[in-house]
């Protein structure tokens, strides 16, 4: 099984594929908690570029990255699917559409479907992407960049602007009616959030 949760920054997946790994564990599940892009070693380089708010990368400098970052990710998740794991992503295709063709317009969306077609052959069982008011997300992320402080210089796509956050949502939303993915909204509290994501799990796990 490989589940991919998505979404704008700020909407809290990271804590929740977290709480999804404990409750799978907990099941009984052996569960591979993974992220796009970061998931091997290769990835946390290429993570540092992409994320560096020094970066001076063009837009297809940045697609490729991140479709490099994905190809090499496949050959981790095809041993942790082979191994009998769940696979847990943070992020994943569904992330490269809404932001770099939505988000900045990338002109040649042809690009990144024969790079696709080409490096990855395991795609996600479901894909959940939670919802969130731009204002929310903006609000949120930068909250949490203040926290984790200066030492690191993640900041990169934090510092777009509000309209671009909206076209990565608008995004997310045509990803999820093409391809099925289930939209759930992040606005309310922890829990409530959670337990809507277990619900959906657990209806895949029967
Ligand atoms: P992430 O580490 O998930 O950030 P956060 O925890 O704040 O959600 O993702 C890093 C950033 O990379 C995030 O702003 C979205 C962006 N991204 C893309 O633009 N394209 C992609 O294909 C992926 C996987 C991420």
């Amino acid at each position: 099984m490989f589940i991919s949760i998505d979404g704008i920054d700020g909407t809290g997946k990271t804590t929740q594929l977290k709480r999804l790994a404990d409750y799978l564990v907990a099941s009984g599940c052996d569960v591979c908690l993974t992220r796009e892009p970061g998931g091997t070693p290769a990835g946390v380089a290429i993570r540092s570029i992409l994320l560096d708010k020094h970066s001076d990368i063009s837009p297809t400098t940045e697609l490729l990255l991140f479709c490099a970052d994905r190809a090499e990710h496949q050959r981790k998740i095809a041993d942790a699917l082979g191994a009998g794991q769940v696979v847990l992503c943070d992020r994943f295709l569904s992330s490269t559409i809404a932001y770099q063709i939505y988000g900045r317009g990338f002109e040649k969306p042809e690009m990144l479907e024969y790079i696709t077609k080409n490096t990855v052959t395991l795609f996600p069982d479901i894909t959940i992407i939670l919802d969130l008011p731009v204002d929310v997300s903006i609000k949120r992320s930068l909250a949490r960049l203040n926290n984790i402080g200066s030492s690191v210089s993640e900041g990169r796509f934090e510092s777009e602007s509000k309209a671009f956050f909206e076209r990565v949502r608008a995004g997310f939303m045509d990803y999820a009616k093409k391809y099925n993915a289930v939209v759930l909204d992040a606005s309310g509290n922890e829990d409530d959030v959670f337990n809507a994501i277990k619900r959906c799990v657990d209806g895949l796990f029967g």
